[in-house]
């Protein structure tokens, strides 16, 4: 991108745009829930729309001026409704907590129960954590995964939704590495007469790829972020079924946000054509193929993954035998050059900001054109750089060689 006129207005956002872009390139990044835009998602975001205020949705404004921002607006939701089939969609949200709030908003008043994944199982703040908007407004009521498989228990699902009869049902993750069964939560919902709300934001990509099941079909409402495994801008978006439109439009704005990002969602339509290409489709398969890889490459080097591997974008390694926290291995990786993020692991022992795990995933180094050779090496300087944390020659010297890996495959270069 062309950074000519605040290289010279403001040499210090300058600079730092010139560190995170050489970040970005010489580290190998890990973090399940990050992937790298395309220039041309970028130059979208970047754009004029930046300038224009389009508050409503289009040809119902109450701005004058805003035919251009009526056209990015209505490419964004056609290309979003054919790339996952949905009778409607709302792409205004801001990020993937305000698509679920308006979510919540639209059918719920607060008192009213919503049963959600934990949140140290692998679901989300703003699925009913106590420290989230969902907590303190709604009562919440959680499941998990089985101690034995880490595997989603649904007769855990049943028992807690037949005994807290929630208004509204949440499935969905940000570290769980498996399948998720959108019938079934279905089913139960329909049981005991709850909506059923598929968040979809870790996952979208490979829903759009169909390499996961969709939960389009079973769901009343479906959010996601557009950054994730969607390799778009940073935001949210919301698909429901036409009767809910009205009431999720409205609970969106004027209900809880303003004005649209016209610029990001420009963002998004260009995303959505880029997830609509063949090429897309292929990109997903070697995300997968790249994360089973490097799962099958920890196990055989002695680490476990919880439920055993993965079917996804992501796995979480739990640590617990090797002797480890979370924390220390975040460090000594970001110091070896890769960089990831600690998370708990079901039934952790460890308080969050310590952690028994790491969560691994691998939407941007497939980006970036990573394959299974790479998964072999970047395993191996996991290994190493975990088991020689305490020596900083060793970790420097890994840091070469996830550097000199990444000159061979630039990002934007
Ligand atoms: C499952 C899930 N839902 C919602 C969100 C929230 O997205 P945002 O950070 O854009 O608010 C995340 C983000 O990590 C997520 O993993």
């Amino acid at each position: 991108m062309d950074f000519s006129a605040i290289k010279i207005s403001d040499p210090d956002i300058y600079n730092a745009i010139q560190n995170e872009t050489e970040r970005e390139e010489t580290k190998i990044l890990l973090i399940a829930s990050e992937n790298y835009a395309s220039k041309a998602v970028l130059e979208a975001q970047g754009s004029v729309f930046t300038n224009k205020y389009a508050e409503g949705y289009p040809s119902k404004r109450y701005y004058g001026g805003c035919e251009f921002a009526d056209v990015v607006e209505t490419l964004a939701i056609e290309r979003a409704k054919r790339l996952f089939n949905a009778e409607h969609v709302n792409v205004q949200p801001h990020s993937g907590t305000q698509a679920n709030m308006a979510v919540y908003f639209s059918v719920l008043k607060p008192g009213d129960t919503i049963l959600g994944m934990k949140l140290s199982h692998g679901g989300h703040l703003s699925h009913g954590s106590p420290v989230n908007f969902t907590g303190m407004i709604y009562k919440t009521f959680f499941y998990g995964v089985d101690k034995e498989t880490g595997i989603i228990d649904m007769n855990e699902v049943t028992r807690l939704a037949e005994t807290y009869k929630p208004k509204m049902i949440v499935v969905g993750a940000s570290a769980y590495s498996r399948i998720i069964d959108f019938k079934a939560f279905s089913d139960i919902a329909r049981l005991v007469g709850a909506y059923l709300l598929a968040d979809i934001a870790h996952i979208a990509g490979l829903v759009a790829a169909g390499l996961h099941p969709s939960p389009i079909p079973y769901a009343d409402f479906v959010t996601s972020t557009t950054h994730k495994t969607l390799r778009g801008p940073r935001g949210g978006f919301i698909m429901c079924k036409s009767e809910y439109a009205k009431l999720v439009d409205k609970a969106l704005f004027p209900g809880i946000q303003g004005g649209p990002l016209s610029h990001v969602i420009a963002a998004k339509a260009v995303a959505f054509n880029e997830a609509l290409k063949p090429e897309f489709k292929e990109y997903q398969k070697n995300v997968i193929q790249n994360a089973r890889a490097l799962s099958d490459n920890l196990t055989k080097r002695g680490f476990s993954i919880v439920s055993g591997g993965t079917d996804n974008h992501l796995m979480l390694v739990d640590l617990t035998r090797m002797d480890v926290t979370g924390s220390e291995a975040e460090i000594a990786l970001d110091k070896a050059g890769i960089t990831v993020n600690k998370n708990a692991i079901p039934y952790d022992q460890k308080p969050p900001t310590i952690t028994s795990g790491i969560r691994l995933g691998t939407p941007s180094v497939t980006t970036r054109g990573f394959g299974l050779k790479e998964m072999e090496e970047i395993s191996e300087m996991i290994t190493d750089a975990i088991k020689n944390r305490a020596s900083d020659s060793m970790l420097a010297s890994i840091r070469e060689k996830s550097k000199k890996m990444c000159e061979n495959f630039p990002i934007y270069r």
